[in-house]
């Protein structure tokens, strides 16, 4: 039986493990984790999802204590329109985060970004297409879209000096949903570099329906694999979700993709940005535990532990510090969740809000404890501590899991 090692994913002129460590916000796949996979040959993700935030804790920026206090006069006001990003200050935030990992970077792998559509800012396409330039220039190796049909984001940056040489791909769950995109953006010059292709079992948001359990990753990969050949159309696809194992691995490479994209096994590492008492609920986590549910206010269905802080909590909206889910009038799903319930219980001190989640203050501070569908199998991938927890992992040693291992078997650290 073949190991994934036996493989490489070619990228232009370029030869990589095929191996690629999925996109993760808000800095839970961290500048260092990505940094591991590119040492190690292969590919890794930053997130471009909060990152004004992300840059106050990772270079002690002050961008968001100043914009809560521009914005200040209107936490009370539930019409959020006022509150806009500063795009000169979001570029700025964008090229701190990527540039310095991008300085950092060693070994013959590369950095992309993960940059999500439903990020929409409350200006959705004038701050995508400053995150997107602002990480072009700062040098990264690649862009992945996500979250998003992303139809006019080509020509978003198709002026961009770096269009063609830095790597473009696109996340969908579809062969539809990448016919579309494919067609939208046909005038624009060029074709995605690559197409992971997001099965049901994926941590995060998802691509489907509540009916996600219906969908097979296998048989999406195999029917737009199948259509890329009858159109002669040579782009590498990378299944994602619910890969467990590097057998798992091999056997998509054997199918003909051109690599494959893991998050979960990584969320237990050292170099994630989960904080380790979250990293020990992971592992903890029972299959009853783990539930794809509708808290997001993005209005795609996550899935998360149900022990997650975020549900439930009804905590007063904080788009004037954060407020990266406002859409292009002000409005995010949280906030009427939130405003219904205020009106509701009017002597309430607090309240507490099921349907919807502040997700970008949740998410902020790991309250909302997203993972992928095999997360109950991570206390499988390590050893037991004699105080009962969990021993963390190293990227590298689940790296070289994925890549040397074979017949579903899953190697325990020393
Ligand atoms: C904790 C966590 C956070 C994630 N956040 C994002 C994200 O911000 N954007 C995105 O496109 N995908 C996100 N994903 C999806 C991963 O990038 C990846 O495609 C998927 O989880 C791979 O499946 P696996 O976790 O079963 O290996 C996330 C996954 C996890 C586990």
């Amino acid at each position: 039986m073949k190991r994934v090692d036996d493989f490489r994913l070619r990228l232009g002129n370029q030869e990589l493990v095929p191996i690629v460590i999925g996109g993760m916000g808000v800095d839970i796949s961290t500048a260092e984790l990505s940094l591991e996979a590119a040492r190690l040959g292969g590919i890794g993700h930053i997130s471009d999802a909060m990152v004004p935030t992300v840059s106050d804790r990772r270079f002690n920026t002050k961008y968001v204590r100043n914009k809560l206090a521009q914005y200040k006069f209107n936490v009370a006001n539930p019409d959020k329109s006022v509150v806009k990003f500063d795009l000169g200050l979001l570029a700025e935030a964008t090229k701190l985060h990527v540039s310095r990992t991008m300085e950092a970077k060693r070994g013959p792998g590369l950095v992309f970004i993960n940059c999500m559509e439903k990020l929409t800012m409350n200006a959705p396409k004038d701050t995508l297409r400053v995150r997107l330039s602002a990480a072009l220039d700062a040098g990264i190796d690649g862009v992945t879209l996500a979250a998003g049909l992303h139809l006019g984001t080509f020509s978003l940056i198709e002026d961009h000096p770096r269009y063609n040489d830095a790597k473009l791909g696109i996340i969908v769950s579809s062969l539809r949903a990448l016919q579309i995109f494919l067609k939208k953006n046909s005038r624009h010059g060029r074709l995605p570099d690559y197409v992971v292709v997001e099965g049901p079992l994926a941590g995060g948001h998802l691509g489907f329906g509540m009916d996600w359990a219906k969908y097979d990753l296998a048989a999406i990969v195999a029917e737009i694999h199948a259509w890329l050949v009858a159109e002669k159309l040579d782009i590498p696809l990378i299944p994602a979700g619910g890969i467990f194992t590097g057998s798992d691995a091999a056997n998509f490479l054997e199918m003909g993709a051109g690599a494959v994209q893991v998050a979960t096994r990584f969320t237990v590492t050292h170099e994630c940005g989960l904080p380790e008492d979250v990293q020990q609920e992971y592992f903890k986590a029972s299959e009853d535990q783990i539930e794809v549910n509708q808290i997001s206010p993005t209005g795609y269905p996550m899935r998360m532990l149900k022990n997650s802080p975020a549900i439930g909590s009804g905590i007063r909206p904080n788009c004037e510090a954060y407020g990266y889910l406002l859409d292009a009038s002000g409005n995010c799903q949280y906030i009427e969740a939130y405003n219904r319930e205020v009106a509701a219980h009017p002597e309430a001190r607090k309240v507490k809000v099921f349907d919807k989640t502040c997700l970008c203050t949740h998410m902020r501070n790991f309250d909302c404890w997203t993972c992928g569908h095999y997360t109950y199998r991570l206390k499988d991938t390590t050893r037991k501590n004699e105080d009962g927890s969990y021993q963390l992992l190293t990227a590298e040693h689940v790296f070289h899991d994925y890549q040397f291992s074979t017949d579903g078997k899953i190697a325990l650290p020393e």
